[in-house]
């Protein structure tokens, strides 16, 4: 038997729509892998009823497929489905992982990432890199058409999860189709910025770079009480707030020591919308 362990990751950060993504150093999912003449699946953990054990509707049975490595693949889920923290993509990054060991398949950790992503397809319809990405490498993660490109970054994050569901489908469904140019000269000079934090481990540049003109606002409407929870984060000395990946999570960079006043302000924030929350004090992983 092989145990992989797979983090939570947050995609977008603002500025990287689609694009950019974290691995986070908590939450995380526990995947075992066994050899079987045909691949069976069991769920455990956080919202686990709310996910299929039926291999051909659970992420993890088509990267199976993929690998042609029928398993007994059991689940423990630290990551909250639909929680905007990569949930679906965590089990099926591990499983990437742990297959391509278990069976010797020889490919690199890059060349698992399409695998894990035609797995996450199955739940959200798209398959998407921008969280199997960063849970198969590690640190910062930058997906194009062209590939990936990751840069090991460490900085400190809160990611304060509330007690709602909002879907990747809903949320992508108030995208908007075009921007201005305006909009588009501003995140792009805001990615900008994010990449260079990145590569220098500067939180502060990192957060003046997640400002995102056009997804975010949208979003936003979806998860009640944002703008007060951004603002309680910045009051308690975040360098920057976001919505993590489709939400409702909502992710905060920190300054090294600061996570916990940042993470009791942004509970405290969504409690008073009515709304329970946690935070997780976690770190690019
Ligand atoms: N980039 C994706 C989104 C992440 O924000 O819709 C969720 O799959």
């Amino acid at each position: 038997m092989l145990t992989v362990r797979a983090p939570a990751t947050s995609a977008n950060l603002g500025s990287g729509f689609d694009v950019f993504g974290v691995a986070l150093d908590r939450p995380a999912d526990i995947v075992r892998v066994e050899k079987a003449e045909r691949t069976t699946i069991e769920v455990t953990g956080v919202g686990a009823r709310y996910i299929p054990e039926d291999p051909e509707r659970n992420t993890v049975g088509a990267v199976a497929e993929a690998l042609d490595a029928p398993a007994h693949i059991r689940i423990d889920k630290g990551v909250r489905p639909a929680s905007g923290l990569g949930s679906s993509a965590a089990s099926a990054a591990a499983a990437a992982v742990a297959l391509n060991e278990l069976y010797d398949r020889g490919h690199t950790r890059e060349e698992l990432v399409p695998v894990a992503a035609e797995g996450e397809a199955v739940v959200s319809g798209d398959a998407h890199a921008d969280n199997v990405a960063p849970a198969i490498l590690g640190g910062f993660t930058v997906v194009t058409d062209d590939g990936v490109t990751s840069v090991d970054a460490d900085l400190p994050l809160v990611a304060c999860l509330p007690d709602i569901v909002v879907s990747t489908r809903d949320a992508r469904g108030v995208v908007p189709e075009r921007v201005s140019m305006t909009d588009l000269v501003a995140t792009v000079g805001n990615a900008a910025t994010l990449v260079a934090g990145m590569a220098r481990n500067d939180a502060r540049l990192v957060g003046r770079g997640m400002d995102d003109p056009v997804v975010t606002p949208a979003r936003a409407a979806l998860i009640d009480g944002y703008d007060a929870v951004c603002e309680a984060a910045r009051e308690a000395g975040a360098h920057g707030v976001t919505i993590s990946g489709a939400g409702p999570a909502v992710l905060a960079v920190c300054r090294p020591g600061g996570r916990r006043d940042v993470a009791t302000a942004m509970v405290d924030a969504f409690e008073a919308t009515g709304t329970e929350a946690v935070a997780y004090l976690s770190r690019v992983g």
